[in-house]
């Protein structure tokens, strides 16, 4: 790729007569030829190199609007999650599993990310979506359970959006991440809502990443057995158990 972009950087492209550096064996014919660091392309390598360019333009901007689609919040951005304790070292495999299980899109699976406040399963599920989108070129969404919910729900108010255009959307996203799950809902649509999407993905086959402060065991208590039946099958689960950073932060 390096070659090909330096290539088309040069500036100084004058074509000339002879054999082309890379082709002649194809074509060993004198051809007009352009001179690039001495080397001789003929106009194949030439054309070869702009497509290239184009192409990794196109993929440069794609990356781009699915950064921007993710929705991550803006203060995890490039940040890493640093693992220094077994603990940590163990759920950065886990979530490199899953991300492989991901890349693979061998079917339904899920991420459990849990544990107590400020142990970085945000910061986490951030970095994880980065090397989603960088990796597989595939759309991620971020978003917390409420914010979903409020999401379908304004289609009901809002003129040419419907609940069905809005689950679907929720529901075609390659990777889904749920943050804060387990907030109680305030209605019984909102629970439906939730199991609606969790229900298709999984029909689907399409993955989530799920984040609570509950355990694990505990989950169904507080999104239901639907929900919590489906996270356990194909479940990659990392227990975030060590002390709240935010705290640690202040006091140093
Ligand atoms: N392993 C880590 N390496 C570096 N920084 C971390 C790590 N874990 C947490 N932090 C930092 O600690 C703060 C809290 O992290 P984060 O918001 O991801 O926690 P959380 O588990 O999502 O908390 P909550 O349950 O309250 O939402 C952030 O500023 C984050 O950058
Ligand atoms: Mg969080
Ligand atoms: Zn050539």
């Amino acid at each position: 790729m390096k070659q090909a972009l330096s290539f088309l950087k040069a500036g100084n492209l004058k074509p000339e007569k002879g054999f082309c550096q890379v082709h002649w064996e194809d074509e060993p014919k004198e051809c007009y030829v352009y001179l690039h660091n001495g080397e001789k392309h003929c106009s194949r390598c030439y054309t070869k190199a702009l497509n290239k360019r184009s192409h990794d333009e196109w993929l440069q901007f794609r990356k781009a609007d699915l950064h921007y689609a993710a929705h991550l919040p803006k203060r995890y951005e490039g940040q890493r999650f640093m693992a220094t304790s077994d603990d940590q070292k163990a759920v950065r495999m886990t979530v490199k599993a899953f991300v492989d299980a991901v890349g693979q899109k061998d079917g339904w699976c899920a991420l459990i990310l849990y544990g107590g406040v400020g142990t970085g399963k945000t910061l986490m599920a951030s970095e994880l979506a980065e090397a989603v989108i960088d990796k597989f070129d595939l759309s991620v969404r971020y978003c917390t359970a409420k914010q979903m919910i409020a999401e379908i729900q304004a289609s009901y108010s809002t003129e040419g959006k419907s609940e069905e255009g809005e689950i679907l959307r929720f529901v075609q996203y390659g990777l889904l991440i749920l943050d804060e799950i387990d907030i109680k809902s305030d209605s019984k649509n909102a629970a439906l809502l939730l199991q609606e999407v969790i229900n298709r993905r999984y029909n689907e086959e399409k993955p989530v990443v799920v984040i609570t402060n509950q355990t694990f065991d505990n989950l169904s208590q507080h999104v239901g057995d639907r929900i919590d039946s489906r996270l356990h099958e194909n479940a990659f689960v990392a227990a975030f158990t060590w002390e709240d950073f935010r705290k640690n932060q202040s006091s140093n």
